[in-house]
């Protein structure tokens, strides 16, 4: 027998409304990696056993999806937490680009990676979708280390050429140079050794609009229709950098990644804020997905994305932690904030104004939505079978375990599946992951 199987309750969300409890389940999982079948608990259970090949979940213990983190700096990391003081394009200047220069160092880049990757499988993320810099060593380090330490990542090596909003020292020296480096990027992750079943995978990165010449954006954009890798940039993310894109494209920034055939059903566009409703439109019939990073837009986005009213509207939407503007590792801790955002979105914040006159209301979102933004809905963005217990689907999975020690989370007799669910969503931390698998293959415990 070469499958194996675990045996508990498992938790997971088909749609922002729905939650399905899977209780005492079997999940059967294939050599391939892949869930075989799920069937209740019968005379398999003791097959398993006896052949040694069950997982049994304890007591407390919950089995959910594998984390989808949609947008990730990862040069980013030693910059949590501090120098969120200045917009956006100040941020950019003053700290970001000046740190990102410095993974020109192969041993700074591997050691700052390595911690990423350990720390974000112990906060649970078992999909990270990572902006790298423009570094190609640099990003084929992060690579081999996401492979090494089993993460499912998407990576990017940065493209930005734009002498006007580039600096010297953090700007490649030409368009055809960053094209030609993207593509090298791709061809090694292709030819990368132990990746035969795609666990690594390239994304074309141009950073965003204001940092890319018109040549770069349209030959990243041919280079898509030529490998159809995924690609992922910044959208619409503060009034700054829609307006830029307004004044030199003439146009918002989702109808001009579409008119540089950057706009694909494999396109994150990170943030999307100030997103239109004719871009909602367009990034609907795209099929492509807005990465919604709730604690970095409080800082950086100048208003609440509307995330109801894009998932109303059929547009994929998945969480980003958007390291360094978030300050989080967690993607429990983007899906608390989209909740929380949601919630000051509908009723305002000014006090001053008028109970009637202060938000909008029908806004919100649920648990349910988060848990269901945090895992199903990266797989639909990604376009790739994770994030759900069916047959067929990779299985990427945590054990959260609500009695752990060091734990914030307590349940009681009376708490059922859903205030569990919320209470996971609302105080889970690396004390609860119990255990990691992706892609079948146990990576912690
Ligand atoms: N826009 C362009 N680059 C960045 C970045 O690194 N972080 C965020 N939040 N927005 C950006
Ligand atoms: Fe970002």
């Amino acid at each position: 027998m070469t499958e194996w199987a675990v045996l508990g309750t498992a938790f997971h969300a088909p749609s922002p409304d729905r939650l399905e409890v899977l209780e005492n389940a079997l999940i059967v999982i294939g050599a391939d990696g892949a869930i075989a079948r799920v069937e209740g608990h019968g005379q398999s259970v003791e097959n398993f056993r006896q052949a040694g090949r069950l997982t049994e979940l304890g007591p407390r213990q919950y089995l959910i999806p594998g984390l989808v983190d949609c947008h990730i700096h990862a040069p980013q990391w030693p910059q949590l937490g501090k120098a969120l003081d200045v917009p956006l394009e100040r941020w950019l200047q003053d700290y970001t680009f000046k740190l990102e220069a410095r993974y020109a160092d192969e041993g700074y880049a591997r050691a700052m990676y390595s911690d990423l990757v350990a720390t974000l499988l112990a906060n649970g993320t078992t999909t990270a979708v990572y902006f790298a810099t423009l570094h190609l060593p640099a990003t084929q380090i992060l690579a081999e280390i996401c492979l090494d330490q089993g993460q499912r990542a998407l990576i990017g090596r940065v493209a930005m050429d734009d002498p006007g909003q580039c600096p010297d020292t953090y700007r490649d020296p030409s368009a055809a140079l960053a094209i030609e480096e993207t593509r090298r990027f791709i061809d090694f992750v292709k030819a990368l050794p132990g990746n035969d079943r795609d666990l690594i995978e390239p994304v074309i990165t141009p950073r965003f609009i204001p940092a890319c010449t018109d040549e770069l954006l349209q030959g990243l954009g041919d280079l898509a229709s030529e490998t159809g890798c995924a690609i992922q940039t910044h959208c619409s993310e503060s009034d700054w950098e829609h307006g830029y894109v307004m004044d030199r494209c003439g146009k918002t920034d989702a109808a001009a990644l579409a008119d540089f055939g950057l706009m694909t059903r494999r396109t994150l566009l990170a943030h999307g804020n100030h997103v239109t409703k004719a871009d909602r439109d367009l990034i609907r019939d795209k099929g492509a997905a807005i990465a919604h990073c709730p604690l970095s837009n409080a800082y950086f986005a100048d208003a609440v994305l509307p995330v109801r009213t894009c998932l109303d509207h059929g547009v994929h939407v998945a969480l980003g932690t958007d390291i360094a503007g978030g300050a989080s590792p967690s993607l429990f801790d983007s899906a608390r904030m989209a909740v929380t955002m949601s919630r000051m979105l509908e009723t305002g914040v000014d006090p001053a104004r008028p109970r009637e006159a202060r938000g909008t209301p029908g806004r919100r979102i649920d648990f349910v939505a988060a848990f269901h933004l945090a895992t199903a809905a990266g797989g639909v963005a990604l376009d790739l079978p994770i994030g759900l217990f069916r047959p067929g689907y990779r299985f990427d999975a945590l054990v959260i375990d609500a009695s752990a020690a060091g734990s914030n989370l307590r349940l009681y007799a009376e708490d059922g599946p859903s205030d569990i669910v919320q209470k996971i969503i609302c105080n889970a931390s690396p004390a609860n992951v119990a255990k990691v698998w992706v892609d079948g293959k146990l990576v912690r415990s």
